[in-house]
C-alpha cells in the first residue's frame, strides 16, 4: 500500500505545533513553538495573546516541519487539525490555516479531538498495546478513566466532578508562588520537600467508583499554606504532600479500574502524564499487579501535532473527512 503522509496542526492552547507523520506511526517531523515564556509574566495563559502568537507563528512552524522532514508541500496526503476542546480563538487559528492549506493543495481535511490525540500519543511510540486497557487521561482541562477495547473504541467510566488534575496543579502552583506552568513547578518544588510532614485529604479514595474530585484538595492545600506561611514555613513540603495526595488517588483508582474490568494494559495520556511521581507510583503499582503500563515519552505528553497527525491516519483510512465548513468547539465532543 502507498505510504500516507499527514500534516498535523495543533493550536488548542499555548503551543503552536506542526508535524508530519507517515502511516500513523513514523514521525518525520515534530515542531513545537511554546509560548510559555510569554504567558509566564501573566501567571497563566491569556487567550487573546495565545491567538495572536499562533497567527504569527503558524506558517513558520509548518514550514519548519516540512524542512525538518525534507519534504515539499505536495508530499502530503491530508491535513489534520485539532478542532476541540481548547481555547476557541486559538483553535480557530490552526483551523483556518489547515483549511487554507488543504484547499490550496486540494487535499482532504481531517478534524481531530485534542483528548483523543493525547491518548494516541501512546500508539505512536508503543508496539502491540494489548486490549482491553484502562486509560487515565490527565490533562489541564480533563481527568477521566476510560475503558478501551481498541485504539479508538472506548467508554468513559469515571471523571472529575470539579477541577481537572492539571488545573489543580496550576492553581496550587500559583497560590504557592511557584510560577507557571504549574505542574512542572509543583513537581520541582516537591522534590525539595517531604510528603507526610503535613496531611492533606485523599478525596474519594474510599469510594469504590472511578470519580475524582480535586477542588477540595486544592482548597485544603491553600488553607494549609496560609497557616504555614505565617509560621515562616516553605512551600516545598506542601507541594510534596499535595502531589502525593493527588497521585495516590489517581494511581489507586486506575489500578482498581484495571482489576474490576480485568484489563491487561494501563495507558496514561495528557500533560500531567509527564509527572515523574505519577509515572513512578503508577509504574510500581502496575508492576505489582501484573499490568503493562504504557506512558508517552515526555515531549509527547505535552501538546504536539505528531499525535494529531497520527490519530488522523485512521480517519484517513476510513474516509472520515471534514468539509471546508468545519468549525472549532471550545468543549465539543469531549471525553
Ligand atoms: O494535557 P495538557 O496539554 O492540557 C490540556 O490538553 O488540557 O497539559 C497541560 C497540563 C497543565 O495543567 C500542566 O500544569 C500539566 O499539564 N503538567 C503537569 C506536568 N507537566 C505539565 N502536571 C504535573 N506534573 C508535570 N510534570
Ligand atoms: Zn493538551
Amino acid at each position: 500500500m502507498k505510504d500516507i503522509i499527514i500534516l498535523g496542526v495543533e493550536t488548542s492552547c499555548d503551543e503552536t505545533a506542526a508535524a508530519l507523520v507517515k502511516n500513523g506511526r513514523e514521525v518525520l517531523a515534530n515542531v513545537v513553538n511554546s509560548q510559555v515564556a510569554i504567558h509566564e509574566q501573566f501567571g497563566g495563559v491569556v487567550p487573546e495573546v495565545a491567538s495572536r502568537k499562533h497567527i504569527e507563528n503558524i506558517a513558520v512552524v509548518v514550514d519548519a516541519a516540512f524542512r525538518q522532514a525534507g519534504l515539499a508541500y505536495p508530499a502530503i496526503d491530508a491535513v489534520a487539525v485539532t478542532t476541540a476542546p481548547g481555547l476557541i480563538g486559538a483553535l480557530l487559528v490552526g483551523l483556518s490555516f489547515a483549511k487554507a492549506f488543504a484547499y490550496g493543495l486540494q487535499r482532504p481535511l481531517i478534524a481531530v479531538n485534542h483528548l483523543q490525540s493525547h491518548i494516541y500519543a501512546n500508539f505512536l511510540e508503543h508496539e502491540g498495546i494489548g486490549f482491553p486497557a484502562i486509560c487515565l487521561v490527565v490533562s489541564g482541562g480533563h481527568t477521566s478513566l476510560l475503558r478501551m477495547l481498541g485504539p479508538r473504541d472506548y467508554t468513559v467510566i469515571g471523571s472529575t466532578k470539579d477541577d481537572a488534575a492539571g488545573e489543580a496543579f496550576d492553581k496550587v502552583a500559583r497560590f504557592l508562588g511557584l510560577g507557571y506552568p504549574g505542574g512542572p513547578a509543583v513537581e520541582k518544588a516537591a522534590r525539595q520537600g517531604t510528603p507526610g510532614r503535613y496531611a492533606l485529604p485523599r478525596v474519594f479514595l474510599d469510594r469504590h467508583d472511578y470519580q475524582f474530585s480535586f477542588s477540595g484538595l486544592k482548597t485544603a492545600t491553600m488553607n494549609l499554606w496560609r497557616k504555614v506561611q505565617l509560621q515562616g514555613g516553605s512551600p516545598a513540603d506542601i507541594a510534596a504532600e499535595f502531589q502525593a495526595a493527588l497521585v495516590e488517588v489517581l494511581v489507586d483508582k486506575t489500578i482498581r479500574a484495571a482489576e474490576d474490568y480485568g484489563m491487561q494494559t494501563i495507558l496514561i495520556a495528557g500533560g500531567v502524564a509527564a509527572n515523574q511521581e505519577l509515572r513512578r507510583q503508577l509504574g510500581r503499582a502496575a508492576a505489582k499487579a501484573g499490568y503493562r503500563l504504557c506512558c508517552p515519552s515526555l515531549p509527547l505528553c505535552a501538546d504536539n501535532a505528531a499525535m494529531v497527525a497520527g490519530q488522523a491516519y485512521h480517519d484517513f483510512l476510513q474516509g472520515h473527512f471534514a468539509g471546508l465548513d468545519l468549525n472549532a468547539q471550545p468543549s465539543g465532543f469531549s471525553l
